[in-house]
């Protein structure tokens, strides 16, 4: 059977993990955080001291990394959506403070690292079914997906959550940088050249703004299993 693949791209905090994490869970599928990769990326530079400008260098670091990503076993529900792997080193957390998001935002303008990133992805999706969230997954990683969402909200309901979100960690941020933040990590990631985000016309477009995190879950599930179903009566 091909792997039935819900690929969601959309801005910062928009809810993509917590929405296409739930919609794994009531499906069944994988659920894979791209972004966590890029902050790797970022975490790796920093560990191993390499250059933020040196794309080269920090395309061969992500190559020789081991990046896993699995569903939180029963010591790690600590609030995390995915347990992110390392080399074998739990990073959950560490890949979450501010300075790890302006840096995955960084390497993420380097073709060279997206190339090897990339792939990395589609060898995952390659082998099971699976929600998977980005900003280029609905065009570059998986561009025959059954199923492609941009999953959106209002600029000042993002950074409401956001804050929340970071508050909730403990981390004391004032509201006008997270949003300020959020303006130009949105503003790096639609112009860079490399891959920018931006909405496919087949994309089916969620506004989160006036939803309830349960509602986007619930019109997601009903959408792919019709679509599940429809592809079963076309194989059989
Ligand atoms: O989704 P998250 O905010 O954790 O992603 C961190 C950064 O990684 C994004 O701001 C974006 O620059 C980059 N990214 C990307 N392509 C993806 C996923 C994330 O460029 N598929």
């Amino acid at each position: 059977m091909t792997p039935f693949q819900i690929a969601i791209d959309g801005p910062v905090a928009a809810g993509k993990g917590t929405v296409a994490r739930l919609v794994a869970e009531r499906l069944g599928f994988l659920y894979v955080d791209t972004g966590a990769m890029y902050r790797m990326t970022a975490y790796l530079a920093q560990q191993e001291g390499a250059s933020m400008a040196d794309e080269v260098a920090l395309a061969d670091l992500v190559e020789e990394a081991q990046m896993d990503m699995r569903n939180p076993n029963d010591e790690e529900k600590d609030g995390r959506l995915t347990t992110v792997l390392l080399n074998g080193e739990d990073v959950s957390w560490k890949i979450r403070t501010e300075e790890m998001s302006r840096g995955s935002s960084q390497v993420a303008q380097y073709p060279l690292v997206r190339q090897v990133l990339v792939s990395k992805q589609q060898r995952i999706a390659a082998q099971q079914d699976v929600v998977m969230e980005g900003r280029d997954i609905t065009y570059r990683v998986l561009p025959t997906a059954q199923l492609k969402i941009y999953l959106t909200a209002s600029d000042i309901v993002r950074a409401k959550r956001r804050h929340l979100q970071l508050q909730a960690k403990g981390q004391d941020i004032g509201f006008e940088e997270v949003y300020r933040d959020l303006l130009q990590r949105d503003h790096q990631d639609m112009t860079r050249p490399a891959d920018p985000l931006k909405q496919v016309p087949e994309a089916w477009v969620v506004d989160t703004s006036d939803l309830s995190i349960e509602q986007a879950v619930e019109m997601i599930v009903a959408k792919a299993k019709i679509l599940m179903d429809y592809a079963q009566t076309q194989q059989s």
